[in-house]
């Protein structure tokens, strides 16, 4: 049986800043920030939105009543949870109104939790063959205004159902991952930003590639022909750009080729949403699929995710024929062209906004928020949603 994303969608908020505006006002030269950082414009979102309405935008723009159905599992990846206790799921599973007999959860581990949840998607939908899981990737991504993480935020969701004979992607067997406890990036309890040790942490991250890439080839028989394309989480698109050069040098020239101008298409939809943390690996994957005009049908496509901390898993998955049919590429065009750009100083506004914490009830403005899922507010410590389009 055949296991894999049987259908995939995002969700970015409608506001953003253009990177070489943020670069002009930090004092630096925007190519350092469009071209050495690789990001073009960066997402932010405004208070109505937090991760998990990001991820029900996200998850509201694929499915079908049939899908809902089906969905037994939901699997919400974050690093942007908004309880200590309560999954954010359980909120996905009452604003999308799925069946009551359903499993849900929140996994947590750094950018790499997504992958966990595809992957506990497919033992389940092997125990179940008639199920679907609804896996959620959605996070904002905070490093702080002036920090030199500033240029790798950003703010989105990723939704994607697996099941079997899926009409997309079939994830093949074979994965291999790895463990090392490091602090090359984190977030304490008390802090609404991440701390990082940026030059390690992009050290750690391409070790982890290239080891764990090794793994697989030693394990697969196979080599870098074998991929008609790489992908990678893209905190920023110059990170995976520097693995993937340093996986090629010694490659043949078409090798290096292909694999290059495949993690140029890939890379199109981060450099203008920013990290989304768990959720950029995935959004790569929608990019290189919506964007391509070369991938066919029984394409392996390699994909590497990795998590700080650190956890990091590379696996494959191969075309299906027909798989352009249920893409929603249109949707996601015109979602990214209708944004509304901010100035540096609005989106300073709204980074420093704080709503507030602790005894008093609040209520968020969502009036100018034209996404159909919204954060409205917190009454007697309860988050509120709604559903305003
Ligand atoms: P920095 O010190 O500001 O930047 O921090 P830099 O000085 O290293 O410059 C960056 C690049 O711009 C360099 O190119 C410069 O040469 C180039 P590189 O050596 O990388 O090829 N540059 C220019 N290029 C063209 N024209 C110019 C120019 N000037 C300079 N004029 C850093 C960069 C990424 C470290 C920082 O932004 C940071 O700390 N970011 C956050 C950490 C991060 O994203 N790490 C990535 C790996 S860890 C990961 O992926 C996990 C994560 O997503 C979290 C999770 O798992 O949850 C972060």
């Amino acid at each position: 049986m055949n296991i894999g994303i049987d259908k995939i969608g995002f969700f970015a908020p409608h506001l953003y800043v253009e990177t070489k505006d943020l670069a002009v006002k930090r004092g630096v030269e925007p190519e350092k920030f469009t071209i050495g950082i690789g990001q073009e414009k960066m997402a932010v979102a405004p208070t109505s939105q937090d991760a998990v309405t990001l991820a029900a935008n996200a998850a509201l723009s694929i499915l079908t009543e049939e899908d809902k159905q089906a969905i037994d599992y939901v699997i919400f990846a974050t690093e942007s949870g908004v309880d200590h206790s309560k999954a954010a799921s359980t909120y996905i599973h009452n604003l999308l109104g799925l069946p009551s007999y359903t499993r849900a959860v929140e996994m947590k581990q750094a950018c790499y939790s997504a992958t966990a949840g595809l992957q506990a998607a497919r033992g389940h939908i092997a125990l179940n063959p008639d199920s679907k899981v609804l896996v959620l990737a959605s996070d904002i991504s905070r490093y702080g205004l002036n920090t030199a993480g500033e240029i790798t935020q950003g703010a989105g969701a990723v939704a994607f159902v697996v099941a079997k004979e899926p009409k997309i992607l079939s994830i093949e067997p074979t994965s291999v991952y790895k463990t090392e406890e490091a602090m090359d990036f984190w977030r304490p309890l008390y802090s609404e930003t991440a701390f990082v040790q940026g030059k390690f942490s992009v050290d750690q991250y391409i070790n982890f590639f290239l080891d764990l890439l090794e793994r697989y080839n030693e394990k697969t028989n196979r080599s870098l022909k074998d991929f008609d394309a790489l992908l990678f989480h893209l905190p920023y698109t110059k990170m995976g750009l520097k693995a993937l050069r340093k996986s090629v040098e010694a490659a043949e020239l078409e090798d290096q080729e292909r694999l290059l101008n495949g993690f140029d298409i890939s890379k199109y939809y981060n450099a203008i949403v920013g990290n989304i943390y768990t959720g950029s690996l995935y959004l790569s994957l929608v990019s290189l699929l919506e964007n391509s005009q070369t991938l066919e049908a029984g394409d392996r496509i390699g994909l590497f995710s990795y998590g700080s901390g650190s956890v990091g898993e590379f696996f494959t998955g191969v075309l299906v024929p027909g798989y352009e049919q249920y893409l929603n590429t249109d949707h996601h065009t015109a979602m990214l062209k209708n944004r509304t750009a901010l100035t540096v100083e609005e989106y300073e506004q709204i980074f420093e906004e704080k709503l507030p914490v602790g005894e008093k009830d609040y209520t968020v403005d969502t009036t100018k928020d034209p996404a159909p899922f919204v954060f409205t507010g917190v009454t007697e410590h309860m988050r509120q949603y709604k559903r305003q389009a």
